[in-house]
């Protein structure tokens, strides 16, 4: 599946996001080896800790689903569900991340426009595991 194909399917769950208490959007769609996608959307809660990112909910899915291997996320987002910039994972989302995918895993972001790649070992070099 091609960048642009997986990015499109990343802002059509964007759409479905929860977010009553930030307006910021964001969708995610992961590649899996298998060549299945699996899509998710933030979830907001009024336990604001409670929260759950978009990517999480995709690599969740997926992982449910039994997949475990991963080759490429896409990530997109922003207020109104409107992409003006790029919308780079949080911490905690490279580190779940960094759970099931190696340094070659990659990330692409959009600002609306054009599609960067990055790689997770870019992103979250020196990474925690044990
Ligand atoms: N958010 C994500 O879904 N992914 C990220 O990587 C960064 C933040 C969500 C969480 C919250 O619903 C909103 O964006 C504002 O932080």
């Amino acid at each position: 599946m091609s960048n642009s194909e997986l990015m499109k399917l990343a802002e059509e769950s964007m759409k479905k996001a929860y977010v009553p208490y930030s307006n910021f959007w964001v969708g995610a769609a992961i590649l899996c080896e298998s060549g299945k996608v699996y899509t998710g959307c933030n979830i907001e809660n009024a336990a604001y800790p409670a929260t759950i990112c978009a990517e999480r909910v995709a690599l969740f899915k997926a992982v449910e689903a039994g997949e475990r291997r991963f080759v490429k996320i896409a990530v997109c987002g922003g207020e109104d569900a409107k992409i003006n910039d790029i919308c780079p994972p949080c911490g905690s989302c490279r580190q779940v991340l960094s759970e099931f995918c190696g340094k070659e895993f990659e990330i692409l972001l959009t600002d609306g426009k054009n599609i960067e790649t990055h790689t997770l070992g870019e992103l979250l070099p020196y990474s925690f595991s044990f």
